[in-house]
């Protein structure tokens, strides 16, 4: 009779070559990129978790089965309700701050697109970054300036405001949008920001998280305290000159390096 112990290992060698096999056939399935990180994740949760903590790395498109569970997920407002949690969790250190202490250099950098600003009209409309990405038809529609305010970064923008922190708004857009950035986001409910510090000529074909870091960087100079930075790129958030504390709004729709 085969002991326990010899029963188990044959067990663990069936496992493993059924593991094996299905992994082999789902990478022939899909491109390298579009692999859904682990076996069993037929709901796509954990790809969503793997590109929202940054595990996944650059990532290029939504793997093909995920496209139906994006689409699902803003949608259903699940997206909003995770951009609302990130806020409350914001707001939650934002008045755990001592702000000011008289000098008024406490600062909280925003981005724009899909953080104080929403492209989703844009997106829904090209299949939410399913379709190839088009610099052409996407400029049309920033020039619009017609994208809503994400929500919850618009109530965490005005309660930092009012507990008197320093808002600075650092996007990638470049300085030709300036204008029509601006209009959309007063347009949209925002007012009152320091600076809205946009891509110029010279950091043209800088990864956003150099230009975002020289950019933090800067304002660390100035004697500026960068409390907090709200983003919904890691590109926002990583490389130097960080916030003491930054906050991921959710994106499961592309990525910036
Ligand atoms: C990109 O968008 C522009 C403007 O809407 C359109 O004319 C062009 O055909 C699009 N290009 C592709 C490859 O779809
Ligand atoms: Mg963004």
């Amino acid at each position: 009779m085969p002991s326990p112990t010899s029963i188990l290992s044959l067990f663990l060698l069936v496992l493993a070559a059924t593991t094996v096999s299905s992994t082999d056939q789902l990478i022939q399935m899909f491109p390298k990129q579009h692999i859904v990180g682990a076996e069993g994740d037929t709901k796509c949760e954990s790809w969503k978790f793997s590109i929202e903590v940054n595990n996944a790395g650059t990532w290029y498109s939504i793997p093909q089965p995920c496209i139906e569970f994006v689409r699902t997920y803003i949608d259903t407002g699940r997206y909003l309700a995770d951009s609302r949690n990130a806020a409350a969790f914001s707001l939650t250190f934002a008045r755990s701050v001592k702000v000011g202490d008289g000098k008024g250099m406490d600062a909280w950098i925003f981005d724009v697109d899909e953080t104080l600003l929403s492209n989703m009209p844009y997106y829904k409309a090209t299949g939410f970054g399913t379709e190839p990405y088009n610099v052409t038809s996407y400029n049309e529609w920033v020039e619009t300036g017609l994208a809503p305010a994400l929500p919850a970064t618009l109530s965490v923008y005005k309660w930092v405001k009012k507990l008197g922190f320093k808002i600075f708004i650092l996007t990638g857009r470049p300085v030709s949008q300036s204008a029509i950035t601006a209009q959309n986001l007063i347009d949209a409910g925002y007012s009152g920001w320091e600076k809205l510090i946009l891509r110029g000529p010279e950091d043209e074909g800088k990864k956003a998280t150099v230009f975002k870091s020289e950019k933090r960087a800067e304002l660390v100079k100035q004697g500026y305290t960068i409390q907090g930075n709200t983003g919904d790129q890691w590109s926002d958030i990583l490389g130097y000159a960080v916030a003491k504390r930054s906050f991921k709004v959710p994106n499961p729709m592309y990525y910036v390096p």
